[in-house]
């Protein structure tokens, strides 16, 4: 039911049941905040979003109280304002005064409340508290001195992610957001999605970032540093930069990173082919009865995914796909089949991937994906820290010609790219399938609703078979979904695609701090932009990969590649 309500001697209309600050907002009316989060229920932690109501001896704070028929608001009063001024001038009083030196510094929250207040000096003096940073986690940097107790990160980490790896501990002034009993990041149970790293709205939470020690690499004479960029770094990359397609975001990302000093710069898609191929792969295997697996077969290309069922969900490790992620595959090619056949020594080779992850550092350090002492993968850039290395070297992207992925790994299909958001890669693993039992690719159909919430389930047809494909995002949304059809006994559903990110990639902890979903959509949309340019649409049309795979000695030291690659060799 609609209202009208009366605020800054004006009346607006509002809907029965909205939060005050929801009900102003949607009239256009400024209101400032640091602990709300659209969807999250209100705390009440912040108080910057006070107002007046007529009748209410104190201010009330917009974000949890709800509209009143009759009332009457005064948004911007003297007594308003200097309340919210005061607010920000407690907070900055224990805030170190290090902007300068701060990776928020510019996209910072508090920065920009204290300028929107008009806050100019400090108002309060005290002893500040001490805080020492948590640098433990292969992800994810913690200061606790720049928290302003917000509450947004572990709100993320308990609700939609369901780890709470962080929570608030001790009382008064001492509190702090922190992990249990205070001990590092690297022993909590934190699956590094990096979904607290997206909402912080200062520098408390940051990537452990890889940029130093990429530059050092590509300032020494005796490594060669190759870089390999996935399709949704591209979408990002193009979406924070406002390109078009036809600006050729690919194109100008490779020039960029050759003009760093990159040796190479490859195509982190063509991985991802391989990996959609492999993954299909099992699961006709499971129809056919060849293999010990049982249905449903839950991807396993997301890392975050994969810790949180290590750490909570061991029962359901079975189901999950074996394959191993595009970024580990294409380390092992890189320091195997591209080192032999480009005659480089594999300890001389620094490889670098780009995703917009946090999860793919924790990834990259597994031991698992090591040979031999050696990483697959040395260094994993997050979207943000690829645009800090070229700002580093003092890049004008609107200046550079655009230049192509280099060879062999220097093309993908539209399969790689539909990874890159919720369902996409549900999708080209279906086609993949289809395919494998001699469906047509004409006649194959598998609809993704626009919208990025929900669960979703499709089912295709082919031949005799019938099989359900699902996806699901947010460690949430995966762990109802799962346990939902375990417990229902559900058998028709033979795929799920879990993104531990809302969304998928398109939402990941490693892009470009922005608040809202709307620049999830937008990565999303650009990424189907993307395929709509590529003919290649199966992953196993991809020229580049089968003539990879057809080539008579692919690999000399076969201890050097996993178990699966081997086989996909074999199967070529
Ligand atoms: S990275 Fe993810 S799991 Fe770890 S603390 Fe942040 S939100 Fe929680
Ligand atoms: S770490 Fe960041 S998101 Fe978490 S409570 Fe502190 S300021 Fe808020
Ligand atoms: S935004 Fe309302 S109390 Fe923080």
């Amino acid at each position: 039911m609609e209202f009208k309500i009366e605020v800054n001697d004006k009346f607006i209309t509002v809907n029965e049941g909205d939060s005050l600050l929801t009900a102003l907002r949607s009239n256009g009316i400024k209101i400032p905040t640091l602990c709300h989060m659209n969807r999250f229920s209100a705390t009440g932690a912040c108080r910057l979003c006070v107002v007046e109501v007529e009748g209410k001896r104190d201010l009330i704070t917009s974000c949890s109280y709800p509209v009143e028929e009759g009332m009457k608001v005064t948004t911007n009063s003297q007594r308003v304002i200097q309340a919210r001024k005061t607010l920000v001038e407690l907070l900055l009083s224990n805030h170190p005064d290090d902007c300068l030196y701060c990776t928020r510094n510019g996209i910072c929250e508090l920065q920009w409340l204290a300028a929107e207040m008009n806050v100019k000096e400090r108002k309060f003096f005290g002893e500040k508290n001490i805080h020492h940073p948590d640098y433990s986690s292969t992800s994810i940097a913690r200061d606790p001195a720049k928290c302003v107790l917000c509450s947004r990160c572990v709100r993320i980490c308990e609700e939609v992610q369901l780890v709470t790896a962080i929570d608030f501990i001790s009382r008064g002034n001492q509190t702090t957001v922190n992990s249990a009993f205070n001990k590092g990041l690297n022993v909590s149970s934190c699956i590094n999605c990096g979904q607290c790293v997206q909402v912080c709205p200062t520098a408390a939470l940051t990537d452990i970032s890889h940029v130093e020690k990429v530059q050092a690499a590509l300032g020494k004479d005796s490594k060669k540093v190759v870089f390999q960029v996935s399709p949704s770094a591209l979408a990002s990359f193009a979406v924070y930069l406002n390109m078009k397609i036809k600006d050729d975001p690919q194109g100008i990302i490779v020039s960029a990173l050759k003009k760093c000093g990159a040796a190479k710069v490859f195509d982190l898609g063509f991985a991802i082919d391989l990996n959609i191929m492999e993954e299909a792969q099992t699961l006709v295997s499971i129809l056919k009865e060849k293999s010990g697996q049982k249905f449903p077969l839950l991807s396993s290309c997301c890392p975050a995914w994969v810790r949180y069922a290590e750490e909570f969900r061991t029962e359901w490790l079975p189901m999950l796909a074996t394959a191993k992620s595009a970024q580990q595959i294409m380390g092992t090619l890189i320091k195997s089949h591209y080192a032999e056949s480009s005659g480089i020594n594999s300890e001389n080779i620094y490889s670098v991937t780009v995703l917009p992850c946090t999860a793919k550092k924790f990834e990259a350090s597994r031991e698992e994906n090591t040979h031999k002492g050696i990483s697959e993968t040395d260094a994993v850039l997050t979207v943000r820290e690829l645009f800090q290395l070229f700002r580093c070297y003092g890049l004008d992207i609107g200046q550079l010609q655009a230049e192509k992925p280099d060879q062999p790994y220097n093309r993908s299909s539209v399969a790689a790219t539909e990874a890159g958001y919720s369902g996409g890669k549900a999708e080209a693993v279906a086609r993949e399938v289809f395919r494998m039992l001699g469906g047509k690719p004409e006649d194959f159909r598998f609809t993704i609703p626009k919208n990025l919430a929900g669960k979703k389930e499709t089912k295709i047809s082919i031949g005799d078979h019938q099989l359900g494909f699902a996806w699901v995002s947010s460690i949430k949304e995966a762990d109802d979904y799962i346990a939902m059809l375990l417990e229902e006994e559900r058998d028709d559903i033979h795929y799920i695609e879990v993104m531990a990110c809302l969304g998928g990639c398109a939402g990941g902890g490693g892009q470009p701090i922005s608040r809202g979903f709307e620049k999830s959509i937008a990565r999303k949309k650009m990424c189907m932009e993307m395929e709509k340019q590529n003919q290649l649409t199966f992953a196993s049309e991809n020229p580049a990969l089968l003539s990879m795979l057809k080539s008579k000695k692919v690999f000399s030291d076969q201890e050097k590649v996993s178990d699966w690659l081997k086989t996909s060799v074999k199967k070529a």
